[in-house]
């Protein structure tokens, strides 16, 4: 019921998501912080979950890495192919859900999870789910913020909805280093240092953490 709210609300947003994201303007600089975040010698098996229009995915496929992007809503999901075909850039789009997603374990190298774990009504499941398909040594990178704190960024989900989902207001670093730790990962890193200006304005307190699978 409440993923069924979650993955509406997406589709109805789709089409002019990229409009509205700041991270699509930044494109840039996200692809420089995500370049050295992933510490990659080489290509890499990368999955995207919660991928949206694919902005993560659609980096990671221009840095050389073979990438799989995952989302429950299927208007997001066209935007993403669309978007992936227009730069000419391999990526492969799956409809489904984190937690129902057939991911063999074992089976990536970097799991990402860009401003999605905010909108999970269950999120440690998704980085239980990170952690059970990456390789050994497989690194989570996720990046979320403390979205109410700035009028701009708070979610416009219904309040029945928003009182759903246990990280609706956003979450900080420090409790996503515990969500790792509590999750079975390695020591985390932050990244976020190596943005020149705040990628989200209005002061958002924003989090760019990798984790690896020990
Ligand atoms: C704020 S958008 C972020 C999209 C993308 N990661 C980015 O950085 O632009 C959140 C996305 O998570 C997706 N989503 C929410 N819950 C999900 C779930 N349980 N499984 C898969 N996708 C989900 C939504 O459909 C939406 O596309």
């Amino acid at each position: 019921m409440t993923q069924d709210a979650v993955t509406a609300y997406w589709s109805a947003r789709a089409p002019q998501f990229d409009g509205v994201a700041s991270h699509v303007a930044q494109r840039e600089i996200w692809r420089e912080v995500l370049e050295a975040a992933f510490e990659a010698e080489g290509p890499k098996d990368v999955v995207d979950l919660g991928t949206g229009t694919g902005a993560c995915a659609l980096i990671a496929a221009s840095l050389g890495h073979r990438v799989t992007g995952y989302d429950g809503s299927q208007g997001m999901l066209t935007v993403a192919r669309a978007a992936a075909r227009a730069a000419h850039l391999d990526v492969a789009f799956e409809t489904a859900v984190i937690d129902e997603a057939a991911i063999a374990p074992a089976s990536a190298d970097i799991v990402t999870l860009r401003n999605v774990l905010w909108t999970l009504e269950r999120p440690m499941d998704g980085l239980l789910q990170a952690h059970r398909i990456l390789r050994s040594g497989g690194m989570v990178l996720v990046s979320d913020g403390l979205w109410s704190v700035a009028p701009q960024y708070r979610s416009t989900y219904q309040p029945e909805l928003a009182a759903c989902l246990p990280l609706h207001d956003g979450l900080t670093e420090t409790l996503a280093r515990q969500m790792l730790t509590d999750a079975g990962f390695g020591e985390a890193l932050s990244w976020q240092h190596l943005f020149a200006t705040p990628p989200y304005p209005g002061g958002v307190p924003m989090f760019v953490l990798t984790a690896r699978r020990t």
